[in-house]
């Protein structure tokens, strides 16, 4: 069966920990969705530890520079990992009905996640840093 595939638009929110994390995104949701049924859950139990992670650090750059949209775009954090969570629960019993939302849902729900809310905040972080007298550091 040939599925559909929207494209993750995971292009540059021009912050390097954002960027390196989506490039990170990006590579694991395409492991998931060419993943043979038998590994799909596993792969996309991956790119889940790698969203929260990402989604726990993105938030607290957000805290770190006193972003004023954090708690809706936090809200919407959530709403992915749902999201994602849902179609992990599904992968165990029907892998290409998750496939197929894995394909198309996900990314269409990453791609407005990355315009709407990482590109704010990512042009919100990188000026609120680049204002100060030490670099950030984070970890
Ligand atoms: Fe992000
Ligand atoms: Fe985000």
């Amino acid at each position: 069966m040939t599925i559909m595939r929207v494209s993750l638009n995971a292009a540059s929110v021009g912050q390097a920990e954002m960027d390196a994390d989506h490039v990170e995104m990006e590579r694991l949701w395409s492991l998931a969705v060419d993943a043979p049924a038998f590994t799909l859950s596993g792969e996309i139990g991956r790119l889940l530890n790698h969203l929260e992670e990402h989604f726990g650090d993105e938030e607290a750059l957000m805290v770190d520079t006193g972003f004023p949209g954090l708690t809706g775009h936090a809200a919407d954090h959530t709403s992915l990992m749902q999201m994602l969570r849902a179609i992990a629960e599904m992968a165990d019993d029907d892998a290409e009905a998750a496939r197929t939302q894995l394909a198309e849902d996900l990314p269409n729900a990453l791609n407005r996640h990355l315009e709407g809310f990482d590109q704010p905040a990512a042009r919100w972080i990188r000026d609120t840093v680049q204002k100060r007298p030490e670099p950030l550091v984070i970890g």
